[in-house]
């Protein structure tokens, strides 16, 4: 069996299902792609914070559980979470959440102007849908720091989410996939 990574063991502790003992294999390929910049992390964006009441028809899952996988993982990292429900809003220590779609321009914008651009690590795991993924991607890119990392998850059409974003560098690794949305796509500037 392959030993598992600290993201997925953090993933697991807090029942997000990122992780492939839950349900997605991101977290292996998150934690090859950020093991190097766990102690340089200053701020982090997660569009899309989960409830409780959402999974619970499911399995086990407490609201904000990525946000407090996030902030175990990047020890010196304000965590920010945005969500259109009110419900999944989370704040703790070291996490501040706002109510924001991700479908509306003055909504992306507005969060930027609050938490300033200088956003290290965004992970898009909101409304799952192709032209949303484009658009928030869109809008936010330009608008953070050029070494930002901009992941798109659970994408369901994830060569159509990369074209649309060819001005980008877009990988889409090869992931174990069990599930039809089992995609990511990893956004880079172009150096
Ligand atoms: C899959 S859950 C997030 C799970 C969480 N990131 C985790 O790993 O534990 C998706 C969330 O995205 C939110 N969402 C859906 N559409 C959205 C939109 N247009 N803008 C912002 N959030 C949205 C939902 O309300 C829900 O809370």
């Amino acid at each position: 069996m392959d030993k598992i990574d600290l993201l997925s063991e953090l993933a697991f502790k807090y029942l997000s299902d990122k992780c492939p003992q839950i349900k997605h294999p991101f977290t292996p390929t998150y934690y090859e792609l950020l093991k190097d910049k766990i102690d340089t992390t200053k701020k982090v964006l997660e569009i899309g914070i989960g409830y409780r009441e959402m999974a619970l028809k499911w399995r086990d899952y407490q609201t904000g559980a990525s946000l407090l996988m996030w902030r175990e993982f990047f020890p010196n990292a304000q965590i920010y979470g945005i969500d259109i429900l009110p419900n999944a809003l989370y704040n703790d220590e070291r996490i501040e959440s706002f109510l924001c779609d991700q479908t509306k321009k003055e909504d992306l914008e507005n969060l930027i102007k609050k938490i300033v651009s200088d956003v290290d690590l965004i992970v898009d795991d909101g409304s799952h849908k192709t032209e949303d993924q484009i658009f928030s991607c869109l809008t936010l890119m330009p608008i953070v720091n050029k070494n930002v990392i901009y992941i798109v998850e659970d994408a369901s059409e994830p060569e159509k989410v990369a074209a649309a974003l060819s001005m980008y560098n877009c990988e889409i690794p090869k992931l174990r996939r069990r599930f039809r949305d089992d995609n990511v796509i990893i956004v880079t500037n172009k150096l």
